[in-house]
């Protein structure tokens, strides 16, 4: 089947590509001429592993192409994807003028029915608002709209594509949910989960909040662990042994970050608050996270007596987690900055994100970068780990002269780091 995405971002670009694979003729659509460019040449505009392999092997098999005229996109496809940003606006709300100008668009340019499918995080009612604006745009135009929600971390997008633990769709009539099975018609039949959009677009923002939930809990849990002596590591595992909790999700930290929990959890907020619902414990769970990358600096302050200014600190990690080069809402980011502003001297690696860190931090003339994590950490008072990049569990060690060590992600054992002479500090470690 020919398949139009529109918008060659992080989950179109993911989206094409793994639809290119199940067997689709698909076409990429985006406004920005250079992506698409660079697309057409081989070349991924994101750090995504394996994604470069596997747009060689869907363009190689010709089922794939990239443009910026979306009319010669819409031609021979009956489905059109919306995969456009959704950016947060001041108030929190997310911003649907990228996904309705596209609807819009659609509208203008299709000469056949076409099924238009909202796979960009939308709130819920955004389905209603595409369906009234395509209407009003073309009166004539034979469509139907649908939701299908993407689950897709970052750094495991294609497995999490590949092995969905489902598929979500919203429909509005049989004939859309008959096209959805065949798009997904390589995949079990009973991970096809059919519903309505409203409930669709809910389930989304229902699951990053959930999950942002569980995140935050464990982190709190990991501050009374501290304070109790408890002990994080057993807690947290014991925790994940009850099936009806579940292991995932409950490594504690500086915080969840990324371009989805955060601006995810305040779109649910606004909602609801549009809908007179009190979504009272997600109004808990943003401000226990946003408090914590204070927490974190303080941590760090402890260790070095209350004396950050002048200490060279280093960073151990800038993306919002491993795996990916993103620092959108990186705690490890607003930790830099924070620690800078108290006059420390940065030394900051990353295995991916030092080219993105370097734009946003450059008013920081206290922080530099290094890409050789040995030599960030010579003759460095304190070493902050704060991303979970597993390449940091694999160091040599002896070749680490500094003692004081903030582990933010856990990724050391306590014993045996304190074994090694180590003043060995992590997240819900007693003080
Ligand atoms: C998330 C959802 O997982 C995904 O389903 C959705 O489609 C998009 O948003 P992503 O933002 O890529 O994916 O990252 P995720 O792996 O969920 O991590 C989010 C943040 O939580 C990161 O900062 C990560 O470091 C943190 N995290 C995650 C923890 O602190 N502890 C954990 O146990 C897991």
């Amino acid at each position: 089947m020919k398949i139009t995405v529109i918008g060659s971002g992080y989950v179109g670009l993911v989206s094409g590509i793994c639809f290119a694979k199940l067997g689709h003729e698909i076409v990429c659509v985006d406004k920005d001429e250079s992506k698409i460019t660079k697309l057409n040449s081989g070349a991924i505009p994101i750090f995504e592993p394996g994604l470069k392999e596997l747009l060689s092997e869907v363009v190689a098999a010709k089922k794939i192409s990239f443009t910026t005229n979306l009319k010669e996109a819409l031609n021979g496809s009956i489905t059109a994807f919306i995969a456009v940003g959704t950016p947060q606006d001041e108030d929190g709300s997310a911003d649907l003028s990228y996904v309705l100008a596209a609807a819009k668009e659609i509208a203008e340019l299709s000469d056949s029915y076409k099924l238009i499918v909202t796979k960009s995080t939308v709130p819920a009612g955004t389905g209603a608002k595409v369906k009234k604006l395509v209407k009003e745009t073309n009166p004539q135009f034979d469509f139907a709209v649908a939701s299908n929600p993407e689950f897709l971390r970052e750094g495991a997008a294609i497995e999490d594509f590949m092995t969905p633990d489902r598929i979500v769709v919203g429909v509005e009539d049989k004939k859309s949910e008959q096209i959805f099975a065949e798009i997904y018609a390589k995949f079990p039949s009973e991970k096809l989960i059919v519903t309505d959009i409203i409930t669709a677009e809910l389930i989304k923002y229902a699951s990053n909040s959930f999950l942002a939930t569980k995140i935050a809990f464990i982190n709190e849990m990991a501050d009374l662990c501290e304070a109790t002596g408890g002990n994080i590591k057993e807690l947290s595992h014991s925790m994940g042994l009850d099936l009806r909790i579940g292991d995932k999700f409950l490594n504690p930290g500086p915080g969840f970050g990324g371009s989805c929990f955060p601006k995810d959890i305040l779109a649910i907020l606004n909602f609801a608050k549009e809908a007179d619902v009190n979504l009272s414990l997600i109004y808990s769970v943003v401000s226990s996270n946003d408090k914590r990358k204070d927490q974190m600096v303080e941590k760090v302050s402890a260790i070095l007596d209350g004396e950050v200014a002048n200490k060279k600190i280093a960073l151990f990690g800038l993306a919002f987690k491993a795996n990916t080069d993103d620092i959108r809402y990186s705690p490890a980011i607003t930790i830099a900055k924070k620690l800078a502003q108290k006059g420390g001297k940065i030394i900051a690696h990353d295995y991916e994100a030092i080219e993105n860190s370097k734009r946003e931090l450059a008013e920081f003339k206290n922080i530099e970068f290094c890409e050789d994590v040995y030599e960030a950490a010579k003759d460095a008072d304190i070493i902050v780990i704060a991303t979970e990049w597993k390449e940091y569990q694999k160091l040599d060690l002896s070749k680490i002269k500094t003692r004081k060590i903030a582990d933010l992600r856990n990724l050391f054992d306590a014993k045996k780091m304190k074994d090694l002479g180590f003043e060995y500090h992590y997240v819900g470690g007693k003080e």
